[in-house]
């Protein structure tokens, strides 16, 4: 499976009617089994871009392939459960098909057994993170996109839950895109970075990271680091 993108321009109105525009010509490509990750300035265009992928704006130029079949999972900005529903019901509402089995995996890898039969005003927005995640996964996606999972959560609540997105995204061939800020978050999940500018967002830098996940140990992610610093201060 692959995904291909190639957007030639999104613009939007504004409501005083002029022209808002927020995505400059780009192209990407990303292949089952890999980590692609977004990293740009707040308000350059990342959420609209990733709405555009997954089919839910139609109003751009150019032309986005998903595999015609790809279950989608798709963690947005906000966690969007429903209020009135348990957080079992909730993951079970986008999943109807999820055995028992595979849903207190699920479960007991983001660490919700315990919230089960709360409802989402009981939760932190940590845990609300972590059920949109569990209801992201229980579709068992080909195309699981992510945007900004990890952000306003405190350091290790968030390395906890990367590393939970790390094991998940092993456990089965996905092509994920994930948005976000941390560069640290970049380089232990990504296999291809897509540095963005500033609106209207084009990719200035694509950084393919070759070394397997599971062998990045600290010592390689701080020769990661510094290569990468290197690249961004040479492309400046
Ligand atoms: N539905 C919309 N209508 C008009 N402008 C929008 C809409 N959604 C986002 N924008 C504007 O588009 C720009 C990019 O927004 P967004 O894609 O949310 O950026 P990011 O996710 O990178 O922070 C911003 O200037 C934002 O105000
Ligand atoms: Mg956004």
């Amino acid at each position: 499976m692959r995904l291909e993108v190639e957007i030639t321009g999104k613009t939007y109105r504004s409501a005083a009617g002029g022209p808002h525009e927020v995505l400059a010509p780009l192209k990407f490509a990303l292949q089952s089994g890999e980590v692609g990750v977004l990293i740009g300035p707040s308000g350059c265009g990342k959420s609209t871009m990733l709405r555009i992928i997954l089919g839910l704006d139609r109003e751009f130029e150019g032309h986005v392939a998903r595999p015609p079949e790809a279950r989608i999972g798709m963690v947005f900005q906000e966690p969007r459960l429903l209020p009135w529903r348990s957080v079992e019901q909730n993951v079970r509402l986008a999943a109807p098909e999820i055995t028992d089995a595979k849903l207190s995996e699920l479960f007991r890898i983001l660490e919700l057994e315990a919230h089960r039969n709360h409802f989402p005003g009981e939760l932190s927005l940590g845990l609300a993170r972590r059920v949109a995640l569990a209801r992201a996964f229980a579709v068992e996606p080909d195309l699981l996109v992510l945007d900004e999972p990890l952000a306003s959560l405190d350091d290790a609540l968030a390395g906890r839950l990367r590393d939970e997105i790390a094991t998940l995204v092993a456990s089965r061939a996905v092509m994920t895109l994930l948005v976000t800020h941390s560069l640290d978050d970049a380089i232990r999940l990504g296999d291809r970075l897509f540095f963005l500018s500033s609106r209207p967002a084009r990719i200035v830098q694509e950084v393919p990271i070759s070394m397997p996940r599971a062998e990045r140990s600290e010592v390689e992610l701080a020769r990661i680091r510094a290569e990468l610093a290197a690249l961004l201060l040479e492309s400046k």
